[in-house]
């Protein structure tokens, strides 16, 4: 054996040396890459903040503790481990070492208090209502989005197959679902919730920076799954406002008068934007938009040579008729509610022209 020559008890304190030098350089490395891989899409919520900085307190207190486990275990493997002949050389049993029982029970107890502590601050922080914030009904099923406003004009609620959320405002998510349980998911303001039949679901998020974020479906709900994304758009309150009162006079018919909105509420839509908004080419190819998506028909093949009158009752009641080889039920009926009829107009008028 190598260290026949010095005493048992330097020998081992020259091994705990090594291995205590190994873990602290494991540790760093393992946080190093842990703090520096940029693991998240953007920030655009004030909770998404506070929920990375948490994560980063995690990997600082959970990663030293994972590296060192590791590292004690293969390196007694490497170590320790029998050579031919060593057989008889195991050492005596040992029965309990109460000091170093009450060690290794404190310190994680203390570490997972300290942790579990922090988390609940920053979950009630973030889930706290502000008195100003805004609610948004969002419905889901297979497989769309549908988000419902207020109507700033007393009527019905105003819906639309696109999130619109003003800047710096609080908004309580009230999430539902008309089929099997979904969840929605905003990965850039980093809060998600299940859309649970029968049940009104909550969550607050109140955006921060402006932009464009994906919205997906964080739960197996069917074949269309992968496909049951849509968009946030956060814009500023102005901007918002404006939106949402284009949104109100379309679903009123008074598509002729607005003013036309940088938000895309203009007299006319296009019907191309209108095609790319709803999401309708995550499931359908139609190569005019440069869609590929399979989950549902393909468009130039289903639509050629179909009338207006077809092409509106396929996206209003896409029960009526099914097209070969595709199941009912895959098609969410919501559109002809949640797009305003300007846009349903628009978007059967591009669908004819471009299908021919
Ligand atoms: Cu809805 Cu997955």
């Amino acid at each position: 054996m190598a260290g026949e020559e010095t005493a048992p008890g330097a020998e081992s304190r020259a091994h705990l040396k090594e291995l205590l030098a190994i873990g602290v350089v494991s540790s760093v490395l393992g946080v190093a890459l842990g703090i520096l891989i940029d693991w998240f899409p953007a920030q655009a919520s004030e909770e998404a903040e506070r929920v990375d900085t948490l994560w980063d307190v995690l990997i600082f207190a959970s990663v030293p503790v994972f590296v060192l486990v590791m590292v004690v275990v293969l390196y007694s493997v490497w170590r320790y481990r029998m050579k031919p002949g060593e057989e008889e050389k195991d050492g005596p049993p040992i029965h309990g070492n109460t000091r170093l029982e009450i060690i290794w029970t404190t310190i994680p107890a203390v570490i997972l208090v300290a942790l579990c502590s922090y988390s609940y601050v920053v979950l009630t922080d973030i889930e706290d209502a502000r008195a100003d914030a805004m609610n948004v009904r969002v419905v889901g099923e297979q497989f769309t989005w549908t988000f419902y406003y207020k109507n700033p004009d007393g009527g019905e609620d105003v819906a639309s197959p696109q999130l619109y959320v003003p800047q710096g405002r609080q908004v309580s998510f009230t999430v539902q679902s008309k089929d099997v349980i979904h969840d929605f998911w905003v990965p850039a303001f980093r809060m998600k919730i299940d859309a649970v039949p029968g049940v009104d679901t909550h969550l607050r998020v109140t955006p921060k920076t402006i932009g464009r974020y994906p919205v997906v479906c964080a739960e197996l709900c069917g074949l269309g799954h992968a496909v049951m994304r849509q968009t946030a758009h956060v814009v500023t309150p102005d901007k918002f406002e404006q939106w949402l009162a284009d949104r109100a006079a379309m679903g009123e018919g008074g598509g002729e008068e607005q003013a036309g909105g940088e938000t895309g509420g203009g007299a006319a839509p296009d019907g191309k934007a209108v095609f790319t908004d709803a999401g309708c080419g995550g499931c359908h190819a139609l190569a005019d938009a440069n869609t590929t998506g399979g989950t549902g028909p393909d468009l130039d093949e289903g639509l050629k040579g179909k009338d207006e009158a077809f092409i509106e009752e396929s996206i209003v009641d896409p029960s009526a008729e099914i097209a070969q080889g595709y199941s009912d039920g895959l098609m969410p009926a919501t559109f002809g509610n949640s797009l305003q009829p300007a846009e349903l107009d628009a978007l059967v008028k591009y669908l004819a022209e471009v299908t021919g």
